[in-house]
């Protein structure tokens, strides 16, 4: 993969991938299913997208950070496409930019991870980290917490502005002819010889060449894949002179400073179904962490609170590539990471799609290392119902 790829804007037509323009559905409006539609109509595929509820997207609750060092990832696949992901961004999201004229809050701020008690590691510079002491850290960020001892800097993650990002994304394919329909629930997926036949929604039916299931912490409601939600609560204080420089990244919270004077506190981590709100004990949770890491936060006029719903696997890692069904791809699964993977998974699902070729990257993230025996059931004909979930 090249980065001369990532002019994909600017394609020519006759740099389709494939001489007929596939037919693709993408199901789910979020950053994972507007990326990809973008991508693949930007290589000249005819495109629909289906979104049962815009806003519900898990993009616009989270934070943006494009933290793949901060967030601690081990060693590994996940981490290799993580990384792969955040070295696109700075063009990715120029691209957007330039093609929409559009800003999506692209700021390569850095993130600082202050640390309480008297864990100093022994090794203070570990590839892209370095520790500092705390003199060190209150040069780089005044007014910590008293108790901070020192923390770690990780210099190359980043952030984007999800709200920005997601009009961007939503302009950008709109300006790509991508048809766009909104409040559109897929009920079902019907299927037969092990392909999808056509999917029913509240409004009809609607048939393609190939699938995209995009649909994030809902995709169990479709498909017996081990996805489900996991509740994140966020709150924002607004200043009028922003005081930090870069994210703050606690053991237990999280505080991303946007450059308009904005702070975005975050995120609980909760397993309780769709609880479609928020709850005093959430925030209060995270602004005592908050007050912790960086007291004069206690005295910022309160903004707003929110929640959104991250789609998680078993192992925190994403479902991507081929499904047992011939013409269904899987794009879901991306748990805490879906705005900083959108651009990767973007890119290597619209080349699976478009020329066959699944990058060796892919096998990491299939549905297979959860469940090797898929329930397919010969049948002549097969409507994939939310009942199915009970298989797992
Ligand atoms: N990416 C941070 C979170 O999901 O809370």
């Amino acid at each position: 993969m090249t980065e001369g790829r990532l002019h994909y804007l600017l394609i020519s037509q006759s740099q389709k991938l494939m001489n007929s323009s596939p037919d693709v559905l993408i199901m789910g409006g979020g950053a994972i299913g507007l990326a990809t539609a973008i991508e693949l109509a930007s290589h000249g595929a005819q495109v629909t997208l289906l979104s049962r509820n815009f806003q519900e997207a898990a993009l616009h609750a989270a934070a943006g950070m494009l933290a793949p060092q901060a967030e601690g990832l081990a060693p590994g696949s996940m981490l290799d496409l993580c990384l792969q992901s955040r070295a696109l961004y700075p063009d990715w999201t120029a691209q957007l930019t330039a093609f929409t004229g559009l800003e999506t809050g692209y700021w390569p701020c850095g993130i600082l991870a202050p640390c309480y008690g008297n864990s100093v590691p022994t090794e203070t510079r570990v590839e892209e980290r370095e520790w500092c002491d705390r003199t060190t850290l209150l040069q780089h960020q005044p007014d910590l917490s008293p108790e901070v001892v020192g923390g770690w800097w990780f210099p190359q993650d980043a952030q984007v502005n999800p709200q920005q990002l997601a009009q961007v994304l939503w302009q950008a394919a709109q300006q790509l002819g991508i048809t766009l329909a909104e409040g559109v629930c897929v009920n079902a997926l019907e299927c037969r010889d092990n392909q999808i036949q056509q999917v029913q929604t509240n409004v009809g039916t609607w048939q393609a060449q190939t699938y995209v299931l995009a649909t994030g912490a809902w995709s169990q409601q479709l498909l017996p894949i081990p996805v489900t939600p996991r509740k994140g609560q966020l709150l924002s204080v607004q200043t009028t002179a922003q005081p930090l420089r870069q994210i703050l990244f606690g053991s237990d919270v999280y505080i991303v400073p946007r450059q308009a004077g904005r702070i975005v506190v975050g995120a609980t981590s909760e397993d309780v179904g769709f609880a479609a709100y928020n709850t005093p004990d959430g925030i209060h949770a995270l602004l005592t962490a908050a007050m912790r890491l960086y007291p004069p936060l206690a005295d910022f006029p309160l903004e707003d609170c929110w929640w959104g719903f991250r789609p998680a696997t078993p192992d925190e890692e994403p479902i991507l590539g081929q499904s047992p069904y011939k013409n269904l791809i899987l794009a879901t699964g991306h748990y805490r990471n879906g705005i900083l993977l959108a651009p990767i998974t973007a890119r290597l699902l619209t080349a699976l799609i478009l020329s066959g070729q699944a990058d060796p990257c892919l096998a990491d993230f299939s549905w297979q290392r959860f469940t090797p025996q898929f329930p397919i059931t010969p049948h002549p004909s097969q409507v994939v119902l939310s009942s199915m979930i009970t298989r797992f």
